[in-house]
């Protein structure tokens, strides 16, 4: 089997970390830069990557995620917040981003511009939220691939409170929405989850050729 594939069989969704280990500066960093260079629809990168470290943060934030223990377990929490809307001016920063780091004027992107707006402005809210929350889900499978491939563990988790992290994280107030979390860290010797076999369908139910 190749190694990557062994890695992604070594990964899986860890329920109890060894609080007593650390991810290190230099690993959380790599990871954190892997996030950054996911790939996003027109590159527009749609969401912020939050890192918590914080003690008292990440016990107001278990509570706010069914007592699950990964969150204060855990090396770092890390949430992936979506704009759950956007104007305009999202589309301007980021033209303006690439006139800058490519070094093009604004007539030379207008098309671009153009596209992105006609294409994004006029959804209706609830949808363009979905649509920058599918983005941030990139990012997350971005990292859970990247840190199998470092040998960190992680635990993509959905099950927690939105509303309360919003505010625990004062995310509404910047425009964004926690969307999913990735607890990061090394698994607890303990943890009988890691040899449970994988459930898959077979190749043949879920892979079609054509
Ligand atoms: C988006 C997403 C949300 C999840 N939420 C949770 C969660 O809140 N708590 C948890 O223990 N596992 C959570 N899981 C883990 C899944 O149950 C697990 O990935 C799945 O059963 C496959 O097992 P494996 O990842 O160990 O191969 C989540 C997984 C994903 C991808």
């Amino acid at each position: 089997m190749s190694t990557i594939l062994n890695k992604l069989n070594w990964r899986y969704a860890t329920k109890n970390f060894d609080s007593s280990k650390q991810v290190s500066n230099e690993d959380l960093n790599t990871l954190l830069e892997a996030g950054r260079l996911t790939a996003s629809s027109y590159g527009l990168q749609p969401y912020e990557i939050y890192v918590i470290k914080n003690e008292e943060v990440r016990k107001e934030l278990r509570k706010a995620s069914y007592d699950q223990p990964q969150i204060t377990d855990a090396s770092y929490i890390i949430v992936l917040a979506n704009k759950p809307t956007f104007d305009d001016s999202m589309i301007d920063d980021y033209i303006a981003n690439i006139m800058k780091v490519r070094g093009l004027s604004k007539e030379d992107l207008e098309g671009f511009s153009k596209t992105m707006k006609s294409t994004l402005l006029d959804l209706p809210d609830a949808y363009k939220g979905a649509w920058t929350s599918n983005q941030a889900y990139i990012v997350l499978g971005n990292l859970m691939t990247i840190a199998a491939e470092m040998e960190i563990d992680t635990c993509p988790m959905e099950g927690f409170d939105k509303e309360q992290y919003n505010e625990i994280l004062g995310l509404t107030d910047k425009g964004l929405n926690a969307a999913v979390v990735l607890a990061v860290g090394y698994r607890s010797s303990e943890d009988a989850t890691q040899h449970y076999p994988k459930v898959r369908y077979p190749e043949e139910q879920i892979i079609t050729h054509i």
